[in-house]
């Protein structure tokens, strides 16, 4: 039996990656710049093995996602091997590939929510942003859904392309039906942090998407829950990222790295252990990766005597190492942060010109080999 720190309270969360494979191209995905291949991806045997060992570890909800995890052609198979074990399921889906059919089989295995990503509320610029004509299909697969009488929500990542036209975002989110909106203002890692400047929105689009969302979350409020968070590079301390590191949930991706949360892969001074060779309940509690954020003994100053720590646990640590290039560092988005500058610079450009950058996207694709030499 492997060593338990029992001082570690159980996650509640599971997010199985099951594919970094996607039809769509979006330019703010937060996969890591160099996927997994279909060739490294996890076996339906070790996914099953995987469920179970986060059922015995106190996981209650399963997050099936990607990548676009239909493309897994075992992904009934672990629904229902999930619902066996009780887990709540949840399928973070771009939609394609969710035809009726699909989406009565999904159900039979116990599928119990449906999470669909649109890029905007109108097909045009929807299709732009995603690289792909997949608007239509999105809303047949919102349709499938509600006609297999599953629960749906909705996902818009927001930025400067979108964020104008949140209206009609909400429009779309109401004619669905859907029960939950989430607004994700663009979180700038991996893909969207090569294309930061293309979508960071200036401060008085955030102000006029802010007071629309107070709107429509008060006339709406009976008939949709809508999630929105003010945007770190706007707020003047940081969020409490994913709940903490590695307090309430883990991500396995498609090639079973065990991740304390889901775009922790790219802080490359640690190294995090892999499902094949390590069971979840030893990865979870005592692995140097999981443990290393923990608590607060790791903290530099500032953060060490701010009063704020037990809030927001000195921020996130993705965005840290992205930007400053030390896991470590106070998240530069706290105001009291040395490398603070950063994020002031990029808001200032932003600001300096309103209008959208004439630089062209740079889409996320497979194994991008210039990007990676970068
Ligand atoms: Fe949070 Fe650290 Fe900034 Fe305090 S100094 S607000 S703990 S990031
Ligand atoms: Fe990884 Fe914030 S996204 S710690």
């Amino acid at each position: 039996m492997p060593k338990t720190n029992n001082l570690v309270e159980p996650p509640y969360s599971l997010l199985a990656e099951l594919t970094h494979r996607c039809p769509l191209h979006c330019p703010y995905c937060s996969n890591p710049l160099e996927m997994a291949q279909k060739e490294s991806e996890l076996s339906t045997a070790d996914w099953i093995r995987v469920l179970s060992e986060a059922a015995d570890l106190g996981v209650v909800e399963v997050h099936f996602s990607g990548g676009e995890p239909l493309l897994r052609d075992d992904l009934e198979i672990l629904i229902r091997h999930a619902n066996s074990l009780e887990m709540y399921t949840n399928l973070i889906t771009s939609g394609i590939g969710l035809t009726a059919e699909k989406a009565t089989s999904l159900k039979d295995a116990g599928l119990a929510n449906v999470q669909i990503s649109f890029q905007a509320g109108e097909a045009k610029l929807s299709d732009i942003i995603g690289g792909y004509k997949a608007f239509e299909k999105k809303r047949e697969a919102v349709k499938a859904v509600k006609e297999a009488e599953m629960h749906l929500s909705l996902n818009v990542v927001l930025h400067r392309m979108n964020i104008d036209k949140l209206e009609g975002i909400l429009k779309l989110a109401e004619e669905t039906g859907a029960e939950r909106l989430e607004l994700a203002n663009t979180q700038y890692y991996n893909w969207a942090l090569l294309n930061r400047e293309q979508l960071l929105p200036c401060w008085e689009q955030i102000q006029r998407a802010s007071e629309i969302y107070r709107k429509a979350k008060a006339r709406l409020e009976k008939k949709m829950e809508i999630i929105w968070v003010i945007p770190d590079y706007y707020a003047s301390t940081p969020k409490p990222c994913m709940g903490g590191w590695a307090a309430i949930g883990l991500t396995v991706a498609p090639d079973g790295v065990a991740l304390p949360c889901p775009t922790a892969a790219m802080i490359k001074d640690l190294s995090f252990e892999n499902v094949r060779y390590s069971s979840l309940n030893s990865i979870w509690n005592d692995s140097s990766s999981f443990n290393r954020f923990r608590g607060e003994e790791w903290m530099p100053e500032p953060c060490r005597s701010c009063d704020l720590r037990h809030e927001d646990g000195g921020g996130c640590r993705c965005q840290a190492f992205a930007l400053t290039g030390d896991s470590f560092a106070t998240d530069p988005a706290c105001k009291w942060a040395p490398e603070h500058y950063l994020i002031e610079k990029a808001v200032q450009d932003a600001n300096n010109d309103p209008k959208p950058q004439n630089k062209p996207l740079i889409y996320r694709r497979h194994q991008n080999k210039t990007l990676l030499k970068k």
